[in-house]
């Protein structure tokens, strides 16, 4: 499979007024070439900074304090202003959990999808206009015509966010990133768009990163995992893997965490909370909840430790003797 985004020890700090937040510590990944891959954690845990950090799109206190990121082939942390337009909505297309707040109120639905098309000069309006049209219509969205003539409350939420899914993709994106792209919308909605999201896959061919606190919506979507915890990679492997034999336990108290609809299962919530990322627990993070913390967990930070095939977990657990 050829590589089409490589990470490599990466690190974000916020710097705030009570000390330096870091958001994320130390992250290494890589993506190929129309694979999927879900960025998995609770709140808090690091997941929409690793991926803005790819667009170079932090707020102002934060910084990308080291680390490289290669996209395509360049360096991302060494484009220019013009190479980077080009990055955003173009080569990598990002949708984000509330359509609304991403979607212009005053602007109609065709001019928006259009948007990135002309912006990034691709093709002429009337092109534009067609595109615009034919991508709606793939999305899901009846009578796409009538529809582009329309403003953004005039659409349900779930309609909002194909619509949100049609303007990352309109320009052919080579990744497409979702963050949280169903957590404001009913449950049986969600199902819709995660169906949505694997067709257009199918269709264009692209890489996808999606990010969810919610496994369960990882299960037919998603070829391989990152399960990721303050800031830290706990286990990464093929989806079956994690799910059905999971190493880390934080991942296994994320799976008991998780609704199961054909056992009757008691859910058990994982105790205690996302720890201060200013000034965070020594040695594992996990490790002040953790059910089988060991002396050394509290010592050291555990490195990536082999558990099979494409299957790692930061736990000392699984250090060979
Ligand atoms: N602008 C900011 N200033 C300071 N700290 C920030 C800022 N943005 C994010 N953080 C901190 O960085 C850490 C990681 O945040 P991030 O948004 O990546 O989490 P997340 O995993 O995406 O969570 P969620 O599931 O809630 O979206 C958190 O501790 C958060 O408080
Ligand atoms: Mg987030």
């Amino acid at each position: 499979m050829e590589l089409l985004l490589s990470i490599e020890d990466l690190r974000v700090y916020f710097y705030r007024p009570e000390g330096v937040l870091k958001a994320v510590d130390g992250l290494s990944y890589r993506l190929y070439k129309g694979e999927v891959l879900g960025i998995v954690g609770e709140s808090g845990s690091g997941k929409s900074v690793s991926v803005l950090s790819i667009l170079r799109l932090l707020p102002a206190n934060g910084r990308i304090v080291s680390g490289s990121i290669i996209f395509d082939g360049k360096d991302i942390l060494n484009l220019s202003r013009e190479e980077l337009r080009d990055l955003r909505g173009k080569d990598i297309g990002i949708v984000f959990q509330d359509p609304m707040s991403s979607l212009n109120p005053v602007i109609t639905i065709g001019q928006q999808v259009m948007e990135p098309l002309l912006w990034h000069n691709l093709c002429s309006r009337s092109e534009a206009y067609e595109r615009a049209k034919e991508m709606l219509g793939l999305v899901g969205i009846p009578l796409p015509e009538e529809r582009m003539k329309e403003y953004p409350f005039q659409f349900s939420g779930g309609m909002r966010q194909r619509v949100m899914i049609a303007l990352a993709l309109i320009c052919r994106p080579k990744l497409l990133i979702a963050d949280e792209p169903t957590t404001s919308l009913d449950v049986t909605i969600q199902a819709q768009i995660i169906r949505l999201l694997k067709r257009m896959k199918e269709e264009f061919g692209m890489s996808v990163i999606l990010i969810t606190h919610n496994l369960a919506l990882t299960t037919n979507f998603c070829d391989r995992l990152i399960i990721m915890y303050a800031g830290n990679m706990m286990e990464t492997g093929r989806t079956k893997d994690i799910l059905y034999n999971p190493s880390h336990p934080y991942t296994k108290s994320l799976l008991d965490a998780v609704p199961d609809i054909e056992v009757d299962k008691e859910l058990i919530p994982i105790p205690g909370t996302i720890p201060n990322l200013i000034d965070p627990p020594s040695g594992c993070r996990f490790h002040p909840r953790c059910p089988n913390t060991m002396d050394i967990c509290k010592e050291e930070a555990p490195p990536l430790f082999d558990i099979d095939t494409d299957h790692y977990s930061a736990c000392w657990l699984y250090r060979r003797a």
